[in-house]
């Protein structure tokens, strides 16, 4: 991190233990609220206006409000909470085996959330048995020509031919499965998608790539390319974020050291990047006076990531990464987060899931909303904050 940015965070103030444990009050309040609409329909990705409205189980971010339940029930062991989250369960594992919209890499963002927390908390075997039919389903996206999972769309079209540095949030369901069935094949293929990843996603200044396309006849790298940032040299805010908690990810699970630099380097490029007040706008090109929407599930992202990452440093550098992400989630929870009931169903306003450029290739949608990661990582790091956590990931 630069000297510019080490000075912007020495006058930051962090989260207290006490606005941690309000501000998680009420996303709980909020989330039980939330269940008489949202337990047997799940929360649409994006608000509209500040409110979520019902969708099926069907797109790739449904398991973030399975995800916020279970973080809840954590919270305050309210059976209730526990009971919507196995029903949902039961959605998923229906998902599954009916191979519902699972025609893609984001197994991990789905069922992880839902499913592997599921089993870790009450040991449902449902849960258990569709988190490793999902984790079947993500290895079934390995190209062993180019040691990847591909992201999108039908295999072995060359337009396709390529993986998002998001995946790397989808791997721990992988590294979970060969834990719980005894099968290495599940952890192989992990490992070879997060070398193949974070050998050519970074890039030389540390900013990433959002995806890469290899080339399908020699697997070799080809070039990277964005979908949701600005434009193709720019580092879009939240493919960073996934960056700096993939890192932390690949780490824990891989214990290759290399990874803990990589962390500080694409950590640090996230840092330099961040406007007066810490919570980026939706791609790191942008500054205050900017004009442009933020992306504050970023922040939430990336401060879960230097929480996780943390865990394993020498206990300085943890205590700086842990010092950085109170500082970032006092800015979310102070700035950003709902805080009357009146005015969104949600619990973080002011995310952009795609804002259409006229350099990307983007659908755009749920700009300037709440959306249900940003929420979902919000009580993620509150959670983290305030307690020694067993992830789902
Ligand atoms: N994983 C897709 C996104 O972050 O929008």
């Amino acid at each position: 991190m630069n000297e510019k940015t080490e000075t912007l965070l020495r006058n930051k103030k962090e989260l207290t233990d006490q606005e941690c444990k309000k501000a998680m009050d009420f996303a709980v309040e909020q989330v039980e609220d939330n269940l008489s609409e949202f337990t047997d329909q799940f929360k649409k990705a994006y608000s509209e206006d500040g409110f979520y409205y019902p969708t099926g189980n069907v797109n790739w971010t449904t398991g973030f409000w399975t995800g916020q339940i279970w973080l809840a029930y954590e919270w305050c062991r309210d059976e209730k909470l526990a009971q919507a989250g196995q029903k949902q369960v039961d959605s998923f594992l229906h998902r599954i085996d009916n191979k519902i919209e699972v025609d893609h890499h984001d197994m991990g963002f789905l069922y992880s959330l839902s499913c592997v927390a599921s089993y870790k908390l009450t040991g449902n075997p449902k849960a258990k048995e569709a988190a490793v039919k999902a984790a079947d389903q993500l290895i079934g996206r390995f190209q062993p020509i180019g040691q990847f999972i591909q992201a999108w769309g039908p295999m072995n079209q060359p337009e396709n031919y390529r993986f998002i540095i998001d995946c790397l949030l989808n791997l721990p369901l992988l590294y979970w499965a060969s834990e719980e069935t005894g099968e290495e094949k599940y952890r192989d293929i992990a490992e070879k998608h997060i070398h193949t990843a974070i050998a050519n996603v970074i890039r030389e200044d540390y900013s990433t790539w959002h995806t890469f396309f290899m080339n399908m006849e020699t697997g070799e790298p080809d070039h990277g390319a964005t979908c949701q940032g600005y434009r193709d040299g720019s580092a879009w805010a939240r493919g960073q974020a996934w960056g700096v908690y993939g890192t932390a990810l690949a780490y824990r699970y891989t214990g290759r050291k290399e990874y803990i630099e990589d962390f500080r380097h694409v950590t640090g490029y996230f840092l330099d990047h961040l406007p007066e007040d810490l919570v980026p706008y939706w791609d790191l090109e942008f500054g205050d006076g900017s004009g442009e929407p933020r992306d504050s599930s970023s922040a939430s992202i990336a401060a879960c990531g230097m929480l996780e990452m943390a865990q394993y440093m020498e206990e300085e550098e943890a205590a700086l990464y842990r010092s950085i992400a109170r500082k970032i989630m006092k800015s979310v929870v102070d700035n950003y987060a709902v805080k009357d009931k009146a005015l969104s169903n949600g619990l973080v306003l002011h995310s952009t899931y795609s804002k259409k450029s006229p350099y990307n290739t983007c659908t755009p949608e749920g700009v300037d909303e709440c959306n249900i990661w940003g929420d979902y990582f919000y009580m993620e790091a509150l959670t983290r904050l305030s307690k020694a956590w067993n992830p789902y990931w």
